[in-house]
């Protein structure tokens, strides 16, 4: 099969685990994918629920879960890691600035459209912006408006529907 190019991450086996939300898609998961040289993704979903041992306020926890999981996945391989940010997150910006800050490789964002999303990059971030879109029309809405606000288009697209 033909290796799955994303700027200068290299996926020799082009698949990528689709982020998957409360507690599914962990370090584990994605580490295990990223060392057969898919993409691994680890969904930033519900993680204050599962660290609330660490805080009892849902915020604090979900962004040390999050560092604890690509932390775990860096242990265990040397492949690319991805996060998965829902729009609809309330602690959406949180989980987007923990992947960035963390070098996450890539964060691929849906359940909405992430108009703002190259807004949270920082400085010589490397992470790799990867919307989900269920439609054209939604990509070009979304390319146009990443281009005219930040003079930014997605490293990748993801599209999803039902065909
Ligand atoms: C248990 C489960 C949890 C999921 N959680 C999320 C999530 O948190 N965020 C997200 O963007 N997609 C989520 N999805 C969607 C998957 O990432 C994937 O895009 C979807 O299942 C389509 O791929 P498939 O046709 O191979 O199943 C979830 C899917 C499953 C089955």
């Amino acid at each position: 099969m033909k290796s799955l190019k994303i700027g200068n991450l290299c996926a020799s086996m082009p698949v990528v685990q689709g982020g998957m939300g409360v507690g599914v898609s962990l370090a584990g998961l994605a580490s295990a994918v990223a060392n057969q040289g898919g993409v691994g993704v680890i969904s930033s979903a519900g993680l204050g629920a599962i660290y609330n041992n660490y805080s009892k306020d849902y915020r604090a926890a979900s962004i040390w879960g999050l560092k604890e999981e690509l932390r775990k996945a860096r242990e265990a391989t040397r492949g690319i890691i991805g996060v998965n940010v829902m729009v609809a997150m309330s602690n959406f910006a949180d989980m987007v600035r923990t992947a960035i800050a963390e070098k996450a490789d890539i964060i691929f964002s849906g359940a909405g459209l992430p108009l703002n999303l190259p807004s949270f990059l920082t400085e010589g971030a490397r992470t790799k912006l990867a919307p989900i879109v269920s439609s054209a029309r939604a990509a070009k809405v979304l390319c146009q408006k990443w281009f005219s606000e930040y003079s930014y288009v997605p490293d990748a697209i993801v599209v999803e529907g039902p065909k």
